[in-house]
């Protein structure tokens, strides 16, 4: 028999009134975002039940190593989530964050995902902490070029001085790139973050929760949408138990 236990948490009525308030006062956001929040527009998260690296082994993938080895591999399965996001539509979490920003607010996107959802839903300050899926790097010349062909047609892409060219995409054991380091720190320093939105991400990355603590001490109230309780949602100082999606959507709509 099913208890009350067995029922997933439901957002309360409360707790969207609260965080409506803080997000009308709110001036300066920083909203950090990961998988969970194109999870509604069909595009695979990663650690879910279903998600990429439960089918995928991430070192076969998603590392220079498995790369080096065998760059058609790899790159036939970036193709194909190439495909996937092309032919995906950005949600009603990606097109709330895009409307507060139409409201007159800051709405500073840290990203880690490499979809180009936020933008196609009109935001326009967007940080992708690990790449975009729609660039290609060369690693002998450095030279970066935007590729938007679904499928590509040149298998794999060569750079015009003859190097296969890469994802420009942060893999294991990679660095983060500097320049979006920069730009956080930058917005940071400009003061103070009024609420920091953390939406569908695991955040199984210290950094990611590093950043989160950052913008509480630089002021922000702390709020994590996502169904799962993660380590990062036990911080925050609301936790909204639910998709993001439909939270978003909740907490823009007009009061009830
Ligand atoms: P994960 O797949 O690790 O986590 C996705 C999170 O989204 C989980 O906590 C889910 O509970 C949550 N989620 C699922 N559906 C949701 C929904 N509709 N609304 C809100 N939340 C939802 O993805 P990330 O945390 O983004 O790196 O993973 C971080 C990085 O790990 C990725 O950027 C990727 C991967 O290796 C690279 O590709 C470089």
């Amino acid at each position: 028999m099913a208890t009350d236990a067995d029922r997933p948490p439901q957002v309360s009525s409360g707790q969207i009134a609260t965080v409506r308030r803080w997000l009308s006062a709110a001036k300066n956001l920083m909203v950090i975002t990961g998988a969970g929040v194109s999870a509604e527009s069909g595009v695979p998260t990663f650690r879910t039940a279903d998600g990429l690296w439960r089918q995928f082994n991430p070192m076969d993938y998603a590392t220079p190593e498995a790369f080096h080895q065998d760059p058609v591999k790899v790159w036939q399965w970036y193709d194909a989530r190439r495909q996937g996001i092309v032919a995906a539509e950005p949600n009603a979490a990606h097109r709330a964050l895009a409307r507060l920003e139409e409201q007159g607010k800051t709405v500073f996107i840290v990203t880690q995902n490499v979809d180009d959802l936020h933008e196609r839903a009109g935001s326009k300050q967007v940080i992708h902490l690990h790449g975009s899926i729609w660039r290609l790097r060369c690693e002998r010349d450095g030279n970066v070029v935007e590729n938007r062909e679904a499928p590509l047609i040149e298998m794999p892409p060569t750079c015009f001085c003859g190097e296969v060219m890469r994802p420009d995409i942060v893999w294991f054991g990679e660095a983060l790139p500097w320049r979006p380091l920069q730009q956080i720190e930058d917005y940071l320093l400009k003061g103070p973050v009024d609420l920091c939105l953390v939406i569908g991400t695991e955040a199984s990355f210290g950094y990611i929760i590093e950043l989160a603590v950052q913008a509480r001490e630089h002021g922000a109230r702390l709020v994590d949408i996502n169904p799962r309780l993660t380590d990062l949602g036990k911080m925050a100082d609301v936790q909204l138990p639910g998709k993001a999606g439909e939270v978003l959507a909740d907490l823009l709509s007009s009061q009830p």
